[in-house]
């Protein structure tokens, strides 16, 4: 192979560039040349591609953000744009590709390498930690930091006024930003897309827990499917116990930028070089992670189909150790 492309897509994550530079870099030590696509699939078909060297990606793994853009293509999910996309690869002499992003991305890959002849490889680039097949996903560490650098704040005024605050994180299909920050941030509660708490059952916790005094409390509200769902969980509470001073703060996209952490930089490059050296050793249709510290490949319809369940044991302590008021 002397020539591949790589791109990001999706929401872009924390990392994406240390991810970016390691498949350049790597690509570049195997005399293979390399292209960077920009706004993912979009560039694929518009043939916006652009050569890049060492030099292109010095100075970025500390970046958030992604320096070859991300953007979501429609014309992509039809087979007239995958034709044109295709075309244009070959135009450009590319014969292996490397996409950073989340299901999004990997499922368009899946189908790319299904209709045309060209090696995919997937490393997996999303805040959310939801692919299965590896322990974590690139800006995952990133976002749970950012989190917990707000709940520590919220905490400082939580407890001022004697508040019950519900704190909306990220996370689409899964709690897994919710759990990890509220073991980080000592919440006493943390409802995500797997485990829906009505309003009564947050309620009927409260009033169980009330013995005359008053508490701060926070609770971790994962906003899934429907973003703002913290705001009906607190105007039901409110409803419920006029007598509580009730807050909603929503984090929002705050957790999708910034610098990434060690964590995040490390997986990042180890996944960048894992994904040349796949593509070098004749494999395709996988996903590079790492699971239980150790790199791991993972079919792309594995990574996209299988659910990766909330650890149990997470769920189990934020009960044990943070539910004083619980
Ligand atoms: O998939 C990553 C993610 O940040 C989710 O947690 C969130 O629900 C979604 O993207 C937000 O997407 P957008 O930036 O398009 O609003």
């Amino acid at each position: 192979m002397k020539k591949i492309a790589v791109f990001t897509s999706g929401g872009d994550a924390p990392g994406m560039n240390a991810c970016i530079r390691a498949v350049v870099r790597t690509a570049n030590h195997y005399d293979v040349e390399v292209h960077g696509i920009i706004r993912g699939y979009d560039g694929m078909i518009k043939g916006n591609y652009i050569p890049m060297n060492n030099r292109s990606v010095s100075n970025v793994i500390q970046k958030g953000g992604t320096i070859l853009k991300s953007a979501r293509s429609e014309e992509f999910r039809t087979a007239e744009g995958r034709k044109i996309a295709y075309e244009s690869l070959k135009e450009n002499g590319i014969e292996g590709l490397i996409g950073i992003g989340g299901d999004g991305t990997f499922t368009g890959l899946k189908i790319f390498s299904e209709e045309y002849d060209i090696p995919v490889i997937g490393a997996p680039g999303t805040i959310d930690n939801d692919l299965f097949g590896t322990d974590f996903t690139i800006g995952y560490d990133t976002a749970v930091n950012t989190a917990l650098d707000a709940i520590d704040k919220i905490r400082d005024t939580a407890d001022a006024h004697d508040r019950i605050f519900f704190v909306e994180v990220m996370g689409r299909d899964t709690g897994y930003i919710a759990i990890r920050s509220a073991i980080g941030g000592g919440a006493e509660m943390a409802i995500t897309p797997e485990n829906r708490v009505p309003a009564e059952g947050i309620i009927k916790k409260i009033n169980s827990s009330e013995s005359g005094e008053r508490y701060s409390h926070i609770i971790i509200v994962a906003e899934g499917h429907t973003p703002g769902y913290a705001n009906h969980l607190a105007q039901k509470t409110k409803e419920a116990m006029p007598q509580h001073d009730i807050r909603v703060s929503m984090l929002g996209h705050i957790q999708r930028g910034g610098s990434p952490t060690a964590s995040d930089r490390v997986l990042a490059s180890r996944l960048g070089v894992a994904a040349v050296e796949a593509l070098l050793a004749d494999k395709s249709s996988v996903m590079v992670g790492v699971i239980n510290r150790k790199l791991h490949f993972t079919s792309l319809t594995d990574a996209i189909e299988k659910e990766k369940p909330l650890n149990v044991e997470l769920v189990r302590i934020i009960e044990i150790l943070n539910g004083r008021i619980f």
